[in-house]
Formats: C-alpha cells, structure tokens, sequence
C-alpha cells in the first residue's frame, strides 16, 4: 500500500562486498554487509518498482519480492549489470566493489612455505564508470537509465564525492563519510548527503538505512518523473 511513484520502473541495485578469490579457500573482501543496498531494493519495491538485486557477499538476507541475482566477483558482478542495462530505468550501485583482484587465481590451494609472499593484485574494471560511459554512447531517444552511484570516503567527502560523480558519469552520487559515527559499513544506521552535478542536493542526518533508503528513492522518483523533474 501506500503511493507507487516508481510503478512500471524497472531498478537494478547492487549491493553487498565482492569476494577476490586468491585460492580455492582464501579470498580478499570488504566490510560491506548489504544491509544499505538492500534497504534500496526494499524502498523501490514499496514504491511499485521491479527490481533487480545483484549481490556479492552479505551478512543478511535479501529482502522478499525483488529478483536476487548472486554473484561473486567484480568480474561476475559486472557482467550481472552490463547484460541488463538495456532493459533498466534506473540503477543504485550501493556494492562496495573491490577495486583489485588476485592477478592469478590458484585452483589448489597455496602451500605455506618460510618464503614471504607477495600477492600481485590487478585493477579491477570499475562498473559504476562504465554504466557511465554505455549511457554516454546511447543513441538519442533510446532508453536511457538514470544512475545513482554511492562514495565511501574517508577525507573531504564533498571534493572526493563530486569527482566521482563528474567522473562516473552519475546523476546522483550518495557520499558516505564512513568514518563518521553511525556511518558505514555494517551497521544498521547511515550518514550520508547526496550530491547531483549543480552540488548539494540534500544532507540528512543520521537516519536508519531503511529511511536513508526512503529519501535517495523520494529523490530518484521525483527525478525520474516524466514531466518535469530536476533532470
Ligand atoms: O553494505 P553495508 O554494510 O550496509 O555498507 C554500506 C556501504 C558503506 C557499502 C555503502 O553505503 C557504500 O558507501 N557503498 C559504496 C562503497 C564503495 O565501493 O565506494 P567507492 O567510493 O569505492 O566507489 C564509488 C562507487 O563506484 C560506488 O557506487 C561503487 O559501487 C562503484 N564502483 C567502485 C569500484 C569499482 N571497481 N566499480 C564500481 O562500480
């Protein structure tokens, strides 16, 4: 119940950590839980969206009534995304993506030896730039999603957040000064201001990521509104 502003909108979240496989029983990860992508998922569902959830690892489970699609990856998650682009109106990239993987990936696993190791580490593509750079190369009058991107930044949140945006070719991008209390990764609470390309477009205090979630979909549909807008 409640208005549906987001009905017949199609949503593809991500959510959750990427999972960098080194061995078959060791990999590198992040601290993402999921809990903030899902309450995306959550709140588009409620507003009548259809939604996508493309997850990595996370410590809770994904809500009731959207499509799960479980991945591993930046590789997988990247591709989960890219495949379903054409069909998206808008996507929230709220996974924390690794921004490196294991340059080899053992297939048995690594033996010990009194040797130091040195793990050689790769760039991994970054989604979020290349949603970016697909809208960009759209043909005009195709269907084109709206992005909203999300920045976990420990020094000059605002700086830092814009240049992400300006660069990942976001329309929104939701900045995270992860350092701050009830902020982050793992908790159930987020502080966070969400910036469009003209600036500041709202600051909210520490809230729920259930009602974070409920303000970054307000906008979204007020943004997304076929007439009128602020896109
Ligand atoms: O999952 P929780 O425990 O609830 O925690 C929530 C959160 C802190 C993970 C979330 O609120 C958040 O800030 N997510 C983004 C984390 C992140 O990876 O930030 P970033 O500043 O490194 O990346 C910026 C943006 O680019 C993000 O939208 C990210 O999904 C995207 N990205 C980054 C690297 C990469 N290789 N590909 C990407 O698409």
């Amino acid at each position: 119940t409640g208005p549906k502003p987001l009905a017949g909108k199609r949503v593809l979240v991500t959510a959750g950590g990427t999972v960098e496989r080194i061995d078959p029983v060791r990999y590198i990860t992040n601290d993402s839980s999921g809990k903030m992508g899902f309450a995306i998922a959550e709140a588009a569902r409620d507003r009548g969206a259809q939604v996508t959830l493309v997850v990595g690892k996370a410590d809770v489970e994904p809500p009731n009534g959207v499509d799960v699609v479980a991945v591993r990856s930046a590789l997988e998650m990247r591709e989960a995304v890219m495949e379903r682009l054409p069909d998206v109106d808008v996507v929230v990239k709220a996974a924390a993506v690794a921004d490196y993987r294991p340059a080899r990936q053992a297939t048995e696993k690594m033996k010990k030896s009194a040797e130091a190791l040195t793990l050689e580490l790769v760039p991994n593509p970054d989604i979020l730039q290349e949603i970016g750079e697909w809208k960009a190369a759209r043909e005009v009058g195709a269907r084109q999603p709206f992005i909203i991107g999300f920045a976990a930044e420990t020094t000059d949140v605002e700086k830092h957040a814009l240049d992400k945006l300006k660069r990942k070719k976001c329309d929104l991008i939701v900045a995270n000064d992860v350092t701050a209390e009830g902020a982050g990764f793992g908790i159930d609470t987020n502080v966070v201001s969400v910036y469009g390309p003209a600036g500041l477009v709202e600051k909210l205090p520490l809230l729920s990521k259930k009602d974070v979630a409920g303000r970054i979909l307000d906008l979204i549909a007020v943004s997304t509104r076929p007439t009128g807008g602020n896109k």
